[in-house]
């Protein structure tokens, strides 16, 4: 049974409720982190619960609780939840992209401050609605012509043996994904550089990749009916997964 944690409580899913009048519910006055968990280790709990106090701050909300706070309640909810991996206290359901999937490029219809993980989802929700309806995945975004993220990760590209990514702005949610590829690929000795990807660089990319907790990295294969690469997982995105498994596989509560 999903348990969660609701104003000071730990509840069954079932008895959670919130007001109509709630301003979230109302105004999408809210925002919201999705942690992963494995083997009951919450993945990246630190730059969880940082950007979390982020968006709080931007958004003139007080954080409720400490990081230590925070974190006793996050582990009370993993070990009450029956799964080893988790994502939402709710068995963590994986769909195996691993031979890639379809994405689409879309007009980044969102809003100037992006870099908030706001509850405020609409835009994304229909950006992933467009993609559905051409038999895609995932929409990549493009603001003046330039890649932004994801409708709900962000973007990499791989060009001759170089992996790059757009900078952090308020363009884009800093993902936690993203930054760990970074770091792992840089500490691996692999090129990757943080810069701007213009809509030519992407359809003439070599790999396209896109990131994000519940998804990890996930190959595209084809975009706007275009076959990208060979039309088969990049060699450099089996490197990639092949660090991040690894890191997965080594993790310890810190990590
Ligand atoms: N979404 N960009 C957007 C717009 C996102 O919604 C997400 C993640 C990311 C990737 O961030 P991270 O690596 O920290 O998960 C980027 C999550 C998984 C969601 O809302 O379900």
């Amino acid at each position: 049974m999903a348990i969660v944690y609701l104003n000071g409580e730990f509840l069954p899913l079932e008895d959670a409720r919130i007001s109509v009048l709630d301003r979230g519910f109302i105004f999408g006055d809210g925002v919201y982190e999705v942690l992963p968990v494995y083997r009951r280790q919450i993945f990246r709990l630190n730059e969880h619960l940082n950007r979390l106090d982020n968006s709080l701050t931007s958004i003139h909300m007080l954080n409720p609780l400490t990081l230590e706070q925070w974190r006793v309640v996050l582990m009370t909810l993993v070990e009450r939840c029956p799964e080893d991996n988790q994502s939402m206290c709710k068995p963590l359901i994986k769909c195996d992209y691993s031979n890639g999937i379809r994405a689409v490029t879309c007009e980044d219809i969102r809003w100037k401050w992006c870099h908030i993980k706001a509850i405020t989802l609409l835009p994304s929700v229909l950006l992933r609605y467009e993609a559905a309806e051409k038999d895609a995945t995932e929409a990549i975004l493009l603001k003046d012509d330039f890649v932004t993220e994801g409708a709900a990760s962000n973007v990499f590209i791989v060009q001759q043996g170089v992996v790059k990514t757009p900078p952090k702005d308020d363009n884009i949610l800093p993902g936690i994904t993203r930054d760990l590829v970074i770091e792992l690929l840089i500490g691996t000795g692999i090129p990757c550089r943080e810069i701007k990807i213009s809509r030519k660089e992407l359809v003439s990319a070599d790999e396209i990749w896109i990131t994000s907790s519940t998804w990890e990295i996930v190959p595209v294969i084809e975009l706007d009916g275009k076959t990208i690469g060979n039309g088969r997982p990049g060699k450099m995105w089996g490197k990639a997964m092949d660090i991040y498994q690894e890191f997965k596989k080594n993790m310890t509560v810190s990590n």
